[in-house]
């Protein structure tokens, strides 16, 4: 049933973005932007119980969140003298982490007050869900705690949609530099699962990321060829994942160009 339905969201998520593209052919688009907002849909939608709107803020702060860790992932942290002084980065974190869980702890109320209002009679079987239920277990010992709840929301709204931005969109890229890429394509997705197991720990989402990258390329492949932008400029940055800094400039081209004259 959970495969089924996000199936279901990634090809709704997918379709909403092919639907924005249509008129786009020949024009300039940035995908790496594009992607983000897909990923987020995805999300959104399959785990976090809400439609990419209310998960918006949510991600906007998530990335500054992660530009500010990543450049102040080197700093010595004083304890004592930290509670009192604070570089503006971290008042500027602070800020941002107190945002996060304000937006997650408005999701989590609708939740609850759907149970309350007798909308519904549990707080639902996505991810989110089941962290609420957890929050709120009656069993003291077992009950999960708000700060464990948010930190498992970052981690779950972050390592969800940057990874798969980033694979998408190097894959466009690589596909705009080198058209014979499409024939490795599926060869690609095999030796990719090395990626999930780097880091001490390894990745709870490495099917779901597989079948969302498969989907979204194929829905996309289908319909559209890529060529390199000449206002893009090469600068993968470290930030966390492997980021391109001034985004991804892609040209759309339609592979159907004579079926959609037609349409
Ligand atoms: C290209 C896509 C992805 C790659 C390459 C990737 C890679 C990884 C890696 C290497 C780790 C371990 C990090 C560590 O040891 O600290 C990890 C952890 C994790 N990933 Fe992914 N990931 C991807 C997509 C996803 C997706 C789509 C989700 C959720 C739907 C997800 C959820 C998680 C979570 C929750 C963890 C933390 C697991 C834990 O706490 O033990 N990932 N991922």
């Amino acid at each position: 049933m959970f495969w089924q339905n996000m199936t279901l969201a990634v090809i709704a998520s997918v379709e909403t973005v092919l639907e924005k593209w249509k008129g786009q052919e020949g024009k300039e688009i940035e995908v790496f932007g594009e992607f983000r907002l897909l990923t987020s849909e995805v999300i959104s939608r399959t785990a976090l119980g809400s439609n990419y709107l209310e998960g918006e803020e949510i991600f906007a702060m998530l990335n500054k969140l992660s530009i500010l860790l990543n450049r102040n992932a080197f700093m010595t942290r004083i304890p004592f003298i930290n509670k009192y002084w604070k570089t503006a980065d971290l008042i500027e974190s602070d800020k941002l982490e107190k945002g996060i869980q304000e937006c997650v702890m408005n999701i989590v109320r609708k939740i609850e007050d759907r149970v309350v209002n007798g909308e519904a009679d549990n707080f639902g079987n996505d991810f989110l869900g089941l962290l609420v239920s957890a929050y709120r277990d009656s069993d003291e010992k077992n009950r999960l705690s708000l700060e464990d709840l948010m930190g498992e929301c970052k981690t779950f709204y972050f390592a969800g949609q940057e990874t798969v931005t980033s694979l998408l969109a190097w894959v466009v890229f690589l596909l705009a530099v080198h058209k014979r890429f499409a024939e490795g394509i599926a060869k690609a997705t095999k030796y990719n699962a090395a990626a999930y197991l780097l880091g001490p720990r390894s990745c709870i989402g490495m099917t779901f990321a597989t079948t969302e990258t498969k989907i979204a390329l194929s829905m996309i492949l289908q319909r559209y060829s890529f060529n390199l932008s000449p206002a893009y400029v090469h600068s993968p940055t470290p930030v966390i994942t492997l980021r391109p800094q001034h985004g991804i400039q892609i040209i759309l081209e339609s592979l159907h160009k004579y079926t959609e004259a037609k349409d």
